[in-house]
């Protein structure tokens, strides 16, 4: 089945925030906020911004009603800044003008002077001096002290992986209109409804049954607008308050990159042990998260890298331990794989040293140590391993030898153009981390005409989730998809949502989906079975029409659903789910955090110019572990979404703050992302259908995240290009390899 969304898409006629149309006397917000990244508020000045035309009020941290605080985790951040401002881009005044432009030139008026403090952009820095946003966490399998003995090689490092811009083609916004007896109405760009709805409350100091979240989509999230949609939604959402009017605020693209968090940069220590036959014995990992100036996230985000440290291999002796460091950039956030990319780059950072300093491909490593089922993860979940199942028909369909010799021969007889290769198996958990967050509601209503809505907590960002759930709920009643309609995401309808993230919205909203949908078939079947004067168990319905014991009758679908309510029987259900069997002891540190896992393996290929540093990859090709997949074309789009977002990740998107905390690369001029030139000129995916039973819906296992760490590969295929022109070149693990960096490896040698 197509995407739904498709055709709207492709007219321009898709709704997003902006697309809204406007009630009359609606104003608008645009923030004022920090030009430094540490310091206190000595004055603020805001006369002549007042004076300014069109210019309504300015509101600062005075005029929130409530409590200051829009921090989920940690309660360590201010929606506004009162005292002291944390990070360059900290919001510290809202401006409320009868037009965007007006308000935008008015916040240019206001002068703040800030007694300016000591910065730390570094997180090993911010470590030594104590700041951390929560204790260090160490996840600990067998014993690592008294495994180095028996090791026959032993390599220590360093790895560093930097941020990542969100870059979603919808920037952040909302748009806040008030009810009567003072609700307000958010139409919201956020992966998660229900946290506007509570910090609004908060900050409001009004109760949540006030405060109405709507959202249609997003033209992207990727974990940007996981937490980070809040503040926008709240900002507009206290001028309403004030002013009874309905106020937006959709920020421009260098407002957005400036006062918005990232994925985390990362700066990781690492030790590995192996034996003679390439066994990992024990591995060890110290991780030194740059969290920002506040928590949002981060300690989830930490734990997850925690999680993955391993990636799809079995270490029997394990300790990593990780570091949430406070410093003064930004709030880092959610980002595709929410840490887990972080901490798996690291294990491949250890694997590739030791591979390159025992002379033989990383492959062969990484292949003798893959996850088998039954084998214990660190934190104690027993693996139901498809790993070995993805590399081997890797190996089957792409030939990686074959690939090797290729490059070889090809590198023998070219001087200034050097190919090079990676394989990058993945392992990514599906379920949040926090337990409590995995729980969903569905509400499906069937019409007396047949037709179905359903609403529930997912939020559409492209990755195609109102697809799926409509396909749950066509297939459970058979009838045509066309009957079935995906209600906005709203919290009047649902209540107490987890956002869309995790990779999980499919398989919790639509499992919902799936019990409501069976329950209303449950009722109206009975009807039939009635109205037949048979039993319930020999009714069967069929593309919307009803058969007994096989023979199709005289009934329809609609016929069936009208005498059902003509019965006086409820043709609506509100279905909770929560995955079974989840558990996980923070205490020790051990449980069954995971519904299931999925796996992959790729093969990136990539040719670098020897004389300019610049790349193309050649080719992704993949085999990954769908489960049985429910919407081949929309999977495998996640598919080849991911693979692009994590090259660009590993390659050439590089977030650049200064010593002083300010954002150099703070515009698509100097933040690059790949383009339809820069992608992989070849990607191929092979689904491998999984046999084993999983908890995904319809089998169907989650597919958001994983693919981006196939990505992760391009970075060490790079790498290896640079090895076959420059043998002696002693690159460090710093990522993103940039074709600066290309070039300087390509040129130095060890020391
Ligand atoms: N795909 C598109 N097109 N747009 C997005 O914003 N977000 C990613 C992934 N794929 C995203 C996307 C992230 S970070 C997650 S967690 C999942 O989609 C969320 O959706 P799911 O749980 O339905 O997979
Ligand atoms: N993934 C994504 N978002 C989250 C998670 C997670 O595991 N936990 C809390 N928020
Ligand atoms: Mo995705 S990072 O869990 O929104």
């Amino acid at each position: 089945m197509k995407n739904i969304d498709t055709y709207t898409h492709v007219r321009g006629e898709s709704v997003y925030l902006d697309d809204i149309p406007v009630i009359a006397g609606t104003l608008y917000a645009a923030v004022f906020d920090s030009p430094i990244a540490h310091g206190k508020i000595l004055s603020l000045n805001m006369d002549e911004a007042l004076r300014m035309p069109g210019v309504v009020k300015v509101f600062t941290a005075k005029d929130i009603p409530g409590e200051n605080q829009i921090g989920g985790i940690v309660p360590d951040e201010e929606l506004l800044a009162g005292t002291h401002v944390h990070f360059c881009g900290m919001p510290i005044a809202m401006v409320i003008a009868e037009t965007d432009e007006a308000a935008r030139a008015a916040v240019k008026k206001i002068k703040a002077e800030i007694e300016p403090l000591p910065v730390i952009t570094d997180p090993r820095e911010a470590k030594e001096k104590g700041e951390l946003i929560i204790p260090p966490r160490t996840f600990k399998t067998g014993n690592t002290d008294s495994a180095w003995s028996r090791c026959d090689h032993i390599f220590e490092g360093r790895a560093e992986t930097n941020g990542q811009e969100h870059l979603y083609i919808e920037t952040q916004g909302a748009y806040a209109v008030p009810q009567e007896n003072g609700v307000i109405r958010i139409y919201s760009s956020t992966q998660g409804p229900t946290a506007v709805q509570r910090t609004a409350a908060r900050i409001l100091a009004v109760p949540m049954n006030k405060v109405e979240v709507d959202t249609t989509r997003l033209g992207g999230g990727f974990g940007g607008k996981e937490d980070q949609a809040t503040t926008w939604g709240v900002m507009c959402a206290l001028a309403t308050h004030h002013l009874n009017k309905p106020v937006k605020y959709s920020l421009h693209r260098m407002e957005d990159m400036r006062m918005t968090g990232k994925r985390h940069p990362y700066s990781s220590d690492f030790k590995i042990g192996l034996n003679k036959d390439l066994k990992i014995l024990a591995y060890e990992a110290t991780f030194y998260q740059n969290a920002g100036a506040a928590a949002d996230l981060s300690p989830a985000v930490m734990e997850r890298t925690l999680f993955h440290c391993t990636n799809s291999y079995f270490v029997p002796n394990v300790k990593a331990t990780a570091y949430s460091c406070r410093t003064n950039l930004p709030p880092n956030t959610a980002f595709r794989g929410f840490g887990g990319p972080q901490g798996m780059f690291v294990i491949e950072a250890a694997i590739a040293k030791a591979a390159e300093k025992l002379g033989v491909p990383a492959a062969a490593i990484q292949q003798e140590n893959l996850l088998k089922t039954g084998d214990e993860f660190p934190y104690g979940q027993k693996a139901e391993s498809e790993a070995n199942e993805c590399w081997n028909k890797t190996v089957e369909l792409y030939d990686p030898e074959k690939i090797r010799k290729e490059i070889m021969e090809f590198n023998a007889s070219n001087k200034f153009l050097k190919k090079g290769m990676a394989m990058m198996p993945i392992c990514f958990g599906i379920s949040f981390t926090k337990t409590l967050m995995n729980q969903a509601r569905s509400l499906v209503h069937v019409y007396t005409d047949g037709s179905v809505g359903v609403s529930t907590g997912a939020v559409e960002m492209g990755q195609g989730v109102n697809t799926k759930i409509l396909q749950v709920a066509a297939s459970v009643f058979s009838i045509d998809p066309a009957k079935v309609k995906i209600n906005t995401t709203n919290t009047y309808r649902i209540a107490n949502t987890s956002p869309s993230a995790a990779s999980a919205t499919a398989d919790l909203n639509g499992k919902a989906t799936e019990i409501a949908c069976l329950e209303i078939l449950k009722r109206v079947k009975q009807v039939a079975a009635d109205e037949l004067k048979v039993s319930p168990d020999s009714i069967e319905i069929k593309e919307e029409w009803i058969y007994n014991k096989g023979v199709k009758t005289e009934w329809d679908w609609k016929r069936l659903i009208m005498t059902t309510y003509s019965k006086r029987i409820s043709l609506s259900e509100l279905a909770h789910y929560t995955p079974p069997g989840i558990h996980f002891d923070p205490a020790k540190e051990k449980g069954h955090p995971f519904a299931y896992h999925t796996f992959g393996t790729a093969i990136i290929t990539v040719t670098i110019d020897c004389l300019r540093g610049i790349y193309e990859f050649d080719s992704v090709k993949v085999v990954h572990d769908f489960g049985k997949s429910m919407n081949m074309m929309i999977d495998k789009g996640q598919c080849e979404g991911g693979i692009v977002q994590g090259i660009g990740w590993m390659t050439m998107e590089e977030i650049i703050y200064d010593k002083e905390g300010k954002l150099r690369s703070n515009a698509l001029s100097t933040y690059k992302v790949p383009d339809i030139y820069s992608v992989p000129k070849e990607i191929l995916i092979y689904p491998l259908e999984t046999e084993k039973e999983n908890q995904a819906i319809l089998q169907s296992k989650a597919v958001g995240e994983p693919p981006l760490m196939y990505g992760i590969g391009a970075y060490f295929a790079l790498r290896n290009a640079i090895k076959s022109f420059n043998p002696s070149a002693n690159i460090p693990f710093d990522a993103p390899m940039t074709p600066e960096k290309v070039l300087m490896n390509l040129y130095t040698t060890a020391p």
